[in-house]
């Protein structure tokens, strides 16, 4: 069996000799930020059932018959992303993009924090928190961190009741700049199509990769799973970096058992060795 360190060595002259490599990168690159995963033991989708919370229809319910739970699932999504911030293994991936090694970063987190690491050309493939839409007119605006803030906070006030919640929603939320209308994250939820645009970028970068990170992700939800299938079938070698086993291990070329802030920043540092031995 393979050590952890030749792992990471096959690892790093493959991306040499296929560079740039395409990323694609789920829940886990985050979790050592502190954002849990959703299917992990302290996940989202354990503490909040995904028929209720997880798509547009059970979250109208849940304002009808828990709108308490609802207000804290909300200031729950917040506070994590709120406290966050880039971990080693996202900057691993920007300063390997600033070496010319990676290309873009396909990810189904809206978190962020690709970007914020310095990550410049990310696909989001479930959208983003950042990012708001009008319920009318279909108009995108970005929001701040200092937006979403003082969402979480008004959020926090004692009694948040259905009445408080519909009054939140009309005064606190932010308003569309083109027609006034109200407007909600930009995130895709179960049941709703990937945004078009990028699920297309998405698959050409995949068949245009000649090799791909398959970052934390337990690579089950799809139509965003088949991205990593494309690049295969289209001759890219699969490298996985993940504690745990998951929906596309069987089609990794390279399994390397790990988390991501740990297995990055020592992929990094092999490919810079490389590097410098080439020069
Ligand atoms: P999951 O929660 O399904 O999977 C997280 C994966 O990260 C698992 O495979 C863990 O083993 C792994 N993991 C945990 N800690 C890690 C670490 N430090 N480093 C590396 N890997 C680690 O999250 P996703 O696969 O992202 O969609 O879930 C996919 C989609 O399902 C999400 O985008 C979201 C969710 O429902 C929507 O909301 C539409």
């Amino acid at each position: 069996m393979e050590t952890l360190q030749e792992l990471v060595s096959r690892a790093a002259t493959e991306l040499i000799r296929r560079q740039p490599a395409a990323v694609f990168s789920g829940a886990g690159v985050s979790e050592e930020s502190g954002i849990p995963t959703f299917r992990g033991d302290e996940g989202l989708w354990k503490r909040y059932s995904p028929a209720l919370y997880g798509n547009i229809p059970g979250l109208a319910l849940a304002y009808l018959i828990r709108p308490r739970k609802l207000a804290g699932f909300f200031q729950d999504i917040l506070d994590t992303f709120l406290e966050a911030s880039p971990n080693p293994g996202h900057l691993a991936l920007a300063e390997l993009y600033k070496m010319g090694l990676m290309g873009p970063v396909i990810t189904q987190n809206i978190d962020d924090l690709h970007r914020l690491a310095g990550s410049p050309d990310v696909i989001e493939l479930h959208g983003s928190l950042m990012r708001w839409r009008c319920l009318k007119c279909g108009s995108r605006k970005d929001v701040s961190r200092e937006d979403l803030a003082r969402i979480k906070e008004i959020l926090s006030r004692p009694g948040t009741g259905r009445v408080a919640l519909a009054r939140i929603g009309r005064r606190h939320l932010p308003r569309c700049s083109k027609c006034k209308g109200s407007m909600r994250p930009d995130v895709v939820a179960f049941g709703e199509s990937l945004p078009g645009q990028d699920y297309n970028r998405a698959v050409s970068e995949a068949q245009r990769c000649r090799l791909m990170l398959i970052l934390g992700t337990s690579g089950i939800v799809y139509p965003a799973a088949s991205i990593p299938i494309i690049a295969k079938r289209t001759g890219a070698v699969l490298v996985e970096i993940n504690p745990e086993k998951g929906g596309l291990t069987e089609m990794a070329d390279i399994f390397i058992q790990g988390t991501c802030g740990k297995v990055l920043p020592l992929l990094l540092a092999e490919a810079k060795r490389f590097a410098k031995e080439d020069s």
